[in-house]
């Protein structure tokens, strides 16, 4: 293969290629080079510290009451195969490309500048907006705790539901001191991560063993409740995308139940695909980022089903709280003993999960900075420290300030819309490069490809398909909105296309 002929027959348009090479040589450009210090280990830590969040703490209970009930289980199997499926195909991309900008940098070095560009911005609507409904939804813990031993914060600084102006000073405080934690360095960040991580593993293996207890036979039944009309904006543009346009009456609960829980829990396995983003700070990427990603995903589907059943034994789908359901399941069979400690291990995983996600966007947008696409400025490292972090600071401004003002039902599907479309692109982007680069060496090979990749695109169109017409719509305009900022700007300032430019 001509790489050099490719690179520069493609320059002229859209679709100018970034090849292999040239990504690989921009990671050893001093001024712009990260340092390398993560292991397979640290690289595992990272996927589970971020993966087990929000979603399995905060949306399992809401999906069971209002869409799958004990048949969440199935709704976490489904979106587990869908990720697997994905995973494959990370493993083999990040393998092979190993610079920071995961799903962005494989894009860039297979599909083509512009389409480069649609994935880099919208994996960094995915992972901050991503990192602010988490943020809100630590907040809304925390709360919870300071509740129970009676410190009260004015409701004009606490987030939550309520209306007239109000803002979330305990989300926005923690992006700001995650904010600094990753300017000063990678190294502290892993490590604070392996110990937050343990406390959390340990609270969920709780709920599992402490859980199954409590667990009666009688909750099960029935195990995926009857289908029921929609009534309302939930039978019009919230209803999933796929009920509008299959023609179907739009339905809650029912095996079409099971499918939209699926969309929405799908939150709970966003992050291991951010390990990718890592692949440039790992010393020995060939081999630690495919154990990395894969090792991570299985540990939480395993533990996503056994945590689903045991709740769900626990209370009747129809009683299970929205806010806390893990907790307040403890609370509803006379245990607030555990209740306080599974609200503690939440408080503290969801930390781990904020700091990556705010790590994987600001990497995504350093790539893309360092590429011109965004001006080069933010694409400078610390000169000590080894981090990004002109991009670190800005994007942990602007979701600090997010994540005071919003909440998380306006935001979490469409970060599921954002991460499922990157899917996408990146299992097309495997058959691509296996096509336009045989030749590049791949310490992991997805298998029977083209097979699995489009079976992957497909059961990802699907999920895409069960999330509400309403998040279609606004993620829509989010690209479109991507689209004018790459006319104007990226367009012209790319350095693929002047190579030369220094700054
Ligand atoms: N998977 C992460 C969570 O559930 C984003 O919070």
């Amino acid at each position: 293969m001509d790489v050099g002929g490719n690179a520069a027959k493609g320059r002229s348009g859209f679709f100018r290629t970034k090849s292999v090479e040239e990504s690989l040589r921009d990671t050893q450009e001093p001024e712009h080079a990260l340092k390398k210090s993560l292991s397979a280990l640290d690289l595992t830590v990272f996927g589970v510290g971020v993966i087990i969040g929000t979603g399995i703490f905060v949306l399992t209970g809401k999906v069971a009451k209002e869409n799958a009930g004990p048949a969440v289980a199935l709704s976490f199997v489904a979106a587990g195969v869908v990720c697997a499926l994905a995973a494959l195909c990370y493993a083999e991309f990040a393998s092979t490309v190993p610079v920071a900008g995961s799903a962005y940098t494989f894009s860039f070095a297979t599909l083509g500048e512009l389409p480069a560009w649609i994935i880099g911005w919208d994996l960094v609507l995915e992972l901050a907006l991503g990192c602010a409904v988490v943020a809100v939804g630590w907040s809304g813990y925390l709360r919870s705790i300071m509740d129970n031993w009676g410190w009260h914060l004015p409701s004009v600084l606490s987030g939550g539901e309520q209306s007239g102006f109000h803002f979330d000073l305990l989300a926005f405080l923690l992006v700001a001191v995650l904010t600094a934690v990753l300017v000063a360095g990678m190294k502290l960040s892993a490590r604070v991560t392996a110990v937050v991580v343990a406390i959390k593993l340990a609270v969920v293996l709780i709920v599992i063993v402490v859980g199954a207890f409590f667990i009666k036979g009688h909750n099960y039944t029935p195990f995926v409740p009857p289908a029921v009309r929609s009534e309302g904006a939930e039978a019009g543009i919230k209803a999933p995308l796929i009920q509008l346009i299959s023609g179907f009456e739009p339905s809650q609960f029912g095996v079409m139940g099971i499918f939209t829980a699926a969309a929405v829990v799908f939150f709970a396995y966003i992050g291991f695909d951010i390990v990718a983003t890592a692949a440039e700070e790992t010393r020995n990427p060939q081999r630690d980022v495919p154990r990395g990603i894969l090792g991570s995903l299985i540990i939480c589907t395993v533990l996503y089903v056994a945590v689903s059943i045991v709740v769900t034994g626990m209370q009747h789908y129809s009683q299970l709280s929205v806010d806390a359901p893990l907790a307040d399941a403890f609370k509803a069979v006379g245990h607030p003993f555990w209740a306080g400690l599974i609200a503690f291990g939440a408080v503290v995983g969801l930390t781990t999960v904020c700091m990556i996600l705010l790590l994987g966007q600001s990497r995504v947008f350093f790539a893309m900075s360092r590429d011109g696409l965004l001006p080069r400025f933010f694409s400078r490292v610390h000169p000590t420290r080894g981090t990004p972090y002109r991009s670190t600071i800005l994007l942990g401004g602007i979701v600090a300030i997010v994540a005071g003002f919003t909440t998380i039902e306006e935001l979490a599907e469409l970060v599921n819309i954002g991460t499922l479309f990157a899917f996408v692109v990146v299992a097309v982007g495997v058959v691509v490069l296996r096509r336009t680069r045989p030749d590049l060496p791949r310490a992991f090979r997805t298998p029977f490809v083209p097979w699995l990749p489009a079976v992957s695109v497909l059961a990802t169109l699907w999920l895409m398909l069960n999330l509400p017409a309403e998040t279609w719509l606004r993620f829509a305009v989010w690209m479109a909105i991507g689209c004018v900022v790459y006319f104007l700007y990226g367009y012209r300032n790319s350095r693929v296309r002047k190579p030369a430019r220094q700054d």
